[in-house]
């Protein structure tokens, strides 16, 4: 365990931040959760019971790791940081809620915490300048499903700290985690280059390249990728990835102006896998 950390406090207990406290606790830090919706701190303990129960199963936890993930604190108020050494925030994305946030947990932190982002795309510098704290403000970066995915991706903002960045990149070894170090730029290094493939497949598609099928298809198993670029935007939402691309566009150029084909499919309301249909249909 990450030595300057004992004690982690996940604020927002949505499908980030159940994750994240799920891999703290696992890894032994006394871990805490602020959500302020009783309906989501109810999904966020079934869905920690079941990864826990599932890891059981397969033979991941032995009782004594399984006990010790189920171990997390559940609050609905600021106050509840109180005594933390680290603050992972994964509320929606938004600088306002973000940094009204900030303000609510600075009376309940120590001077030496250490306030982290799960933000996917904002500008770390910016978040870090409406927070009282922007030496000890950093980027983590962690990815869906938390419990299954690897990497984290540590940002660092114009003013963090050398020993800010330190002390998050053993935590989240700790966490069994790899980690890479990304200086602050639009999209990060995952949000950006997933974001230009995924619009490379839609340009494709739609000049009738290939079949969206054959796209995947030839990604998978000629590239090697996971998830086909189709299978991945139907997972992230059609809407999310426009409005990544759209910020891309904005402060990269050119090269990231959205397919006109994945406008027309948020247009008709094909926003993926959350309705039931994006460039698959998933209806029955
Ligand atoms: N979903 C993903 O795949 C993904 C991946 C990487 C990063 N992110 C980033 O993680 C963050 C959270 O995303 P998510 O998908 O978990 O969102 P979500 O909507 O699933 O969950 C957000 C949670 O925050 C809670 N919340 C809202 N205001 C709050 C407050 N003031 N205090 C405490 N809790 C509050 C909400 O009730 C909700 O439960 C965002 O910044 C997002 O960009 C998301």
């Amino acid at each position: 365990m990450a030595a300057a950390v004992r004690c982690i406090t996940v604020v927002g207990a949505g499908i980030m931040g159940r994750g994240i406290a799920f891999a703290a606790a696992r890894a032994g830090f006394e871990t805490r959760v602020i959500e302020p919706s009783a309906k989501a701190i109810d999904s966020a303990k079934a869905e920690v019971e079941k990864i826990v129960a599932r890891g059981k199963e397969k033979g991941e936890l032995d009782a004594a790791a399984a006990e010790q993930a189920g171990r997390i604190a559940w609050a609905t108020a600021a106050d509840a940081a109180k005594g933390s050494d680290l603050v992972i925030e994964a509320v929606p994305e938004s600088v306002p809620l973000k940094a009204d946030l900030y303000a609510k947990l600075a009376p309940h932190l120590a001077p030496s915490a250490i306030l982290a982002t799960n933000t996917s795309g904002l500008s770390i510098t910016e978040l870090a300048a409406t927070s009282d704290r922007a030496p000890r403000f950093v980027g983590m970066h962690f990815f869906n499903p938390v419990h299954r995915m690897r990497l984290v991706e540590l940002i660092r903002g114009l003013e963090t700290s050398d020993e800010t960045l330190a002390v998050t990149e053993e935590v989240a070894r700790a966490m069994g985690k790899e980690t890479v170090v990304v200086r602050e730029s639009p999209g990060f290094v995952t949000s950006r280059i997933n974001a230009l493939i995924g619009n490379e497949a839609f340009t494709m598609l739609e000049a009738g390249v290939a079949s969206a099928r054959d796209i995947d298809k030839a990604l998978k198993l000629g590239l090697n990728h996971p998830m086909g670029p189709f299978e991945m935007v139907d997972l992230v939402g059609l809407d999310t990835r426009l409005s990544i691309l759209e910020y891309l566009h904005r402060t990269l150029g050119e090269k990231y102006r959205p397919s006109p084909l994945l406008v027309q499919y948020v247009k008709a309301g094909r926003l993926g896998r959350k309705v039931g249909r994006g460039v698959y249909d998933y209806a029955g």
